[in-house]
């Protein structure tokens, strides 16, 4: 069994210096999955490794890829080719990630073999409907739990997909790239069509391995008739990790930090957009592209920051960051208000209702909706918070310390493996007050 890790946040300080966070996760995913379907040898750097990551990783062994691990985010895959991969001999466990289990979906709806994909208990009550219906309609055979969940059991169809056009209910990352990676099997063209743009990494990875993608404007379109080509990859740090430090250097004062080598992908830069309409101080150094996606150093520095309302268009662009700017919104002047984020109750967990409960255990008045949250600014105490297990929830109340009147102890943080396992080193090492304790 895992061991319990509880964070004790001693209250105040500031952040200063500067941090190179954990690399992207969404591209180390997709870093796996294509590199294991070229022709070649992919060398990956910069790669997450997370539990999240890292159980695409071992599926991919397990389904015959070598992979070889060097140590410090290198990353060495032996592609087997589209056609090359092999049935695994047991389920594949994903762990935690629902990125992880909604992608190979589709990338394994049409293998020559059957697999059984399973998670843990977080992931096991996530909807998988959204990708297991629109594949169906593909020609996919994947049986769910009558709840729509994983375990997903799936009867390869190789040969037997075919394209569609279908427009996606939610701005959804994952079911597109789930539609797309089916695509890649199926006959004739698979065109997806999305309500607002949502991240496109697995568009730009799919280019950069050479496999023909058509994007217009919210739409994606992939055919059978393409080969991808190994190639190398270096992945950038992870703007939903760096979001903990640009709002943790925002409300603590007196506090500046760069944080290097961020992914800046504009489909995920929701976050500084929301921060500087609230009064944030972030500025965007030395941009460059790394691979086809663009690349900064962020350099914040403390500042008031008042209440907005949050433009619905901003919310698909910063889906993972809502944890971490409900406590900027607990620590700015007046009220913020989301609408728009129903997604957020299906996440790791529902983040709308244990944010709220968070924040009033610690003072503050939030108020959840079925969409999103209203929250007033004001002084947040001390307390204890569960953090469900949800690692972006845990690490969102270790920043909140740093604006809280008293200690804070959050429960339940193991899962920030899952995607930052780094967060503790780097935050202690910019100036968060913070200790962990592991009880079996
Ligand atoms: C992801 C897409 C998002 C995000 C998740 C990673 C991806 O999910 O929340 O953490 O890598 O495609 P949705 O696409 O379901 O919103």
């Amino acid at each position: 069994m895992t061991k319990k890790i509880t964070f004790h946040i001693q209250n105040g300080g500031q952040l200063s210096g500067t941090a190179r966070v954990a690399g992207d996760k969404s591209m180390s995913h997709r870093a796996i999955m294509l590199g294991s379907l070229a022709q070649g040898v992919t060398h990956v750097t910069g790669f997450l490794e997370a539990e999240d990551a890292l159980a695409t990783l071992q599926a991919f062994r397990d389904m015959g890829v070598v992979i070889e691990q060097l140590g410090n985010g290198c990353v060495t895959i032996h592609g087997v080719g589209k056609h090359g991969l092999k049935a695994p001999s047991k389920p594949l466990y994903l762990g935690n990630s629902g990125t992880s289990m909604r992608l190979l979906s589709g990338l394994l709806a049409g293998q020559a073999f059957d697999c059984v994909l399973t998670g843990d208990e977080s992931l096991s009550k996530r909807p998988m409907k959204r990708v297991t219906e629109p594949l169906a309609s593909m020609g996919a055979v994947i049986h769910t739990t009558q709840s729509g969940t994983a375990p997903l059991h799936i009867t390869g169809q190789a040969g037997k997909l075919h394209g569609m056009d279908y427009t996606m209910p939610m701005a959804s990352a994952q079911v597109k790239s789930c539609l797309l990676l089916a695509g890649m099997y199926a006959q004739g063209q698979t065109t997806v069509t999305e309500p607002g743009p949502t991240r496109d990494h697995t568009e730009r990875m799919l280019k950069g391995f050479g496999y023909p993608v058509t994007q217009m404007t919210n739409q994606a379109s992939i055919h059978a008739n393409g080969q991808l080509t190994a190639c190398d990859i270096d992945v950038p740090s992870d703007i939903s990790s760096a979001a903990f430090f640009l709002v943790g250097a925002s409300i603590a004062p007196n506090s500046t930090v760069v944080l290097e080598h961020v992914g800046i992908n504009p489909t995920r830069t929701g976050i500084i957009d929301i921060l500087r309409l609230m009064g944030a101080h972030i500025d965007i150094l030395n941009e460059r592209v790394v691979g086809g996606e663009p690349v900064a150093d962020l350099r914040v520095t403390s500042s008031e920051l008042n209440g907005i309302a949050i433009p619905e268009h901003l919310v698909p662009l910063a889906i993972d960051e809502f944890p971490v700017l409900f406590i900027a919104a607990a620590c700015a002047k007046g009220e913020t208000r989301l609408t728009g984020a129903e997604e957020l109750r299906v996440k790791e967990s529902d983040r709308i209702q244990v944010m709220a409960d968070g924040l009033q255990a610690l003072g503050i008045d939030a108020t959840a909706t079925p969409d999103g949250m209203i929250i007033q600014g004001g002084t947040m105490g001390g307390g204890v918070i569960d953090s469900h297990g949800d690692h972006r929830i845990a690490m969102a109340f270790a920043i909140a310390g740093l604006r809280a009147s008293a200690p804070i102890r959050i429960l339940d943080c193991e899962n920030v493996n899952t995607s930052f396992p780094s967060f503790k080193a780097i935050a202690v090492a910019l100036g968060l007050n913070l200790t962990s304790q592991e009880e079996a």
